[in-house]
């Protein structure tokens, strides 16, 4: 499975961090690239400010700049290399395109209305239209992000509403690379 795409249509839901962090766990294991996809480069920034030692240490992050570009790039990735896409928080060609490349697509979300809200109403219609287009079903696992850990009834509702509301989704908790 060597496309994992982080993606969800409202920022600040972890998709850099986690998208980071995931690359970095694969990097001494695998081939990895990682991808910022997003407009604000946010990945891209915080690894420019990194001093050359810790580059070093760091992931190479790439970016794409036309689709052809990042169809080219979604192409080129055999079975034993992972290409680690960090979206932007927002609906657009790239990240729609991620969605269709991904062999798994993630949206990591908290216990917070408005994150839920995003994914149940606009991310969902984005898969579903997506589906359609493609005549095949394209789902996506839910990671519960930043999820205090006294929250126990709360969140089970929360998996509950999330199972109801779309037939889209897999709720999944952790990942094992
Ligand atoms: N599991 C976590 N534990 C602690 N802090 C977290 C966790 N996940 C995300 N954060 C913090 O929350 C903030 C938002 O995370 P991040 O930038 O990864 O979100 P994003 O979805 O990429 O946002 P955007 O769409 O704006 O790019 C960051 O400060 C990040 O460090
Ligand atoms: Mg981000």
């Amino acid at each position: 499975m060597p496309i994992i795409n982080f993606s969800h249509q409202k920022g600040g839901v972890g998709k850099s961090l986690l998208s980071y962090h995931l690359a970095y766990l694969l990097k001494d294991n695998y081939d990895v690239q990682l991808l910022d996809l997003d407009n604000q480069k946010s990945l891209s920034s915080i690894h420019k400010l990194r001093n050359h030692k810790l580059q070093q240490h760091s992931i190479p992050i790439k970016t794409v700049h036309s689709k052809h570009e990042l169809i080219d790039l979604i192409n080129s990735i055999d079975d034993n290399q992972y290409l680690i896409i960090d979206s932007g928080g927002f609906d657009s060609l790239y990240t729609r395109l991620a969605i269709l490349g991904a062999d798994i697509n993630i949206s990591p979300t908290a216990d917070k209305t408005i994150e839920l809200l995003a994914l149940v109403t606009a991310y969902d219609s984005t898969l579903h239209q997506l589906s359609r287009k493609l005549r095949k079903n394209i789902s996506c696992y839910v990671l519960l992000n930043r999820i205090h850990h006294s929250v126990k009834i709360s969140l089970i509702l929360i998996l509950f509403c999330l199972i109801l509301t779309s037939s889209n989704w897999s709720i999944h908790p952790f990942i094992k690379p």
